[in-house]
C-alpha cells in the first residue's frame, strides 16, 4: 500500500489551477491520512479559490492518479490558500497593450490654440490626412467632446466597430478616427460633466485597437480648459502645434496654449498662421482680411517655426466623396497642407 510521504511527493507534485505552482511548493497539502487495511488515502488540499470548475479539474486528476498508485478510495477536502501565499505567488494579470505603454509609442500631435474658430479642428484633420498621404500611419482623436466636429468634415457617416474588448475607429482617407461624435446620438446635446471629459479621453488610449501608428493627431478643445490640461497630464511627451489667426490679439491669445504647453514639458512643434489671407481669383491679388503677422509674431514669441500660412479658401466638393472640410492633394491648400506635414515629419524624426 502506497505511503504518506509518497501520497505527499505524488499530490506535490501536482499544479495549482490557478496558480500554476506546484502544491508543494505552495504548501497546499496540508493533511495526509493512510489506512492501509481499507486502502484508503484522505487529503486535504489549498487552493485559491474552491468551489470552482478548477478545483473540479483538480480533483478528478488527484483520485485518478492516487487510485492508480494502489488506493481503493480516496477522500479530498478543500480550503482556501492564506492571503499571504496568494499576494506571494499571483502574477499581476499582464496589462494588455495600449497606445501609452507600447514598445515604439507613436507621435503624439495636439494642436491647440488659444481661442475658438481659428480652424484647430480643419487643421488637424488636413495635417492628418496629408501624414497618411505621406506615407504615414495614422490616427487622428477627436478630443474636443462637447464641440467634437471630425466626423462631420471628414464625411464619416459610420461607427466604430466592436471586436473582442476594443473599439475598431473608423478609418478614412487613410486615416483611423475616434471622436465623441460616435457615441452620441444624433444632435443630442452633450451633457457630460467634468471627470467624464478626461475619462473619455482616457478610453480612447486604453480601450481602442489603434493597431500599427506613426501619429496620433488630437484635435484639443479650444482654449486652455480642462481637456486641454487633461491632455497635457496623461500624454508627458506629447507635442504640440498651435493655429493661430494672423490678427495680433488672436496671436497674443493662442501665446497661452503655448506657455500652457511649455509648462507641461510639452515641445511646441511649431505655428500653423490660418485663415492668412484672401487670394482673389481674379486678380491674384492677397487680401489680409484678418490683419497680418501674428504667426510670425507667435512663432518667434514661442522660438519654433512658422510651419505655414494657410489663405482662406474651401475644398473642392467632390459629390462621391463628401467631405466638406478635407482638401485634396491638388487643391493649392492641400499643397501647403503637404509642406506643412512634410516639415512635421522632419522635426519630430529625432
Ligand atoms: N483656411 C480656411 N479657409 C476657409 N474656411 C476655413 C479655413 N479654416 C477654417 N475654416 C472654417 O472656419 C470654421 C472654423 O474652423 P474649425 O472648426 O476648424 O475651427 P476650430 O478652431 O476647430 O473651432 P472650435 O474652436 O469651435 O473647435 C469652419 O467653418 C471651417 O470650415
Ligand atoms: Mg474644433
Amino acid at each position: 500500500m502506497i505511503r504518506e510521504d509518497e501520497v505527499r511527493n505524488i499530490v506535490g507534485k501536482m499544479r495549482e489551477p490557478f496558480l500554476h505552482r506546484p502544491l508543494g511548493e505552495l504548501d497546499a497539502v496540508k493533511e495526509v491520512k493512510v489506512k492501509p487495511e481499507k486502502r484508503h488515502v484522505s487529503v486535504k488540499i489549498a487552493l485559491a479559490k474552491t468551489g470552482t470548475a478548477e478545483q473540479m479539474g483538480i480533483q478528478q486528476e488527484i483520485v485518478s492518479v492516487l487510485k492508480e498508485a494502489g488506493a481503493e478510495t480516496v477522500g479530498l477536502r478543500f480550503e482556501e490558500l492564506p492571503e499571504e501565499t496568494l499576494a506571494k505567488f499571483s502574477q499581476p494579470a499582464p496589462e494588455s497593450e495600449t497606445l501609452l505603454n507600447r514598445k515604439n509609442p507613436p507621435v503624439f500631435l495636439a494642436v491647440a490654440s488659444g481661442k475658438g474658430g481659428v480652424g484647430k479642428s480643419t487643421v488637424s484633420v488636413n495635417l492628418a490626412i496629408s501624414l497618411a498621404r505621406l506615407g504615414k500611419k495614422v490616427g487622428l482623436i477627436d478630443a474636443d467632446i462637447y464641440g467634437f466636429s471630425v466626423p462631420d468634415m471628414m464625411g464619416i457617416t459610420v461607427r466604430p466597430t466592436v471586436e473582442g474588448e476594443k473599439l475598431l475607429p473608423v478609418e478614412r482617407f487613410g486615416v483611423k478616427v475616434m471622436s465623441m461624435g460616435f457615441f452620441v446620438e444624433e444632435n443630442a446635446p452633450v451633457v457630460w460633466r467634468g471627470p467624464m471629459l478626461g475619462k473619455m479621453l482616457n478610453n480612447f488610449f486604453h480601450e481602442v485597437d489603434w493597431g500599427e501608428v506613426d501619429y496620433i493627431v488630437l484635435d484639443l478643445p479650444p482654449g486652455t480648459g480642462d481637456v486641454a490640461l487633461d491632455v497635457h497630464t496623461m500624454l508627458p511627451s506629447s507635442k504640440e502645434i498651435i493655429v493661430t489667426t494672423p490678427h495680433p490679439t488672436a496671436a497674443f491669445v493662442a501665446a497661452r496654449a503655448g506657455s500652457m504647453a511649455i509648462k507641461t514639458d510639452h515641445e511646441v512643434v511649431g505655428v500653423i498662421e490660418n485663415m492668412a489671407y484672401y487670394e482673389s481669383a481674379k486678380t491674384g491679388e492677397k487680401e489680409f482680411v484678418f490683419g497680418q503677422g501674428g504667426g510670425d509674431k507667435l512663432a518667434e514669441e514661442l522660438q519654433v517655426p512658422l510651419l505655414g500660412r494657410i489663405p482662406l479658401k474651401q475644398p473642392d466638393w467632390d459629390k462621391d466623396q463628401f467631405a466638406p472640410s478635407v482638401y485634396d492633394r491638388s487643391h493649392p491648400i492641400g499643397e501647403i497642407y503637404m509642406g506643412i506635414a512634410q516639415k512635421v515629419i522632419e522635426k519630430t524624426a529625432e
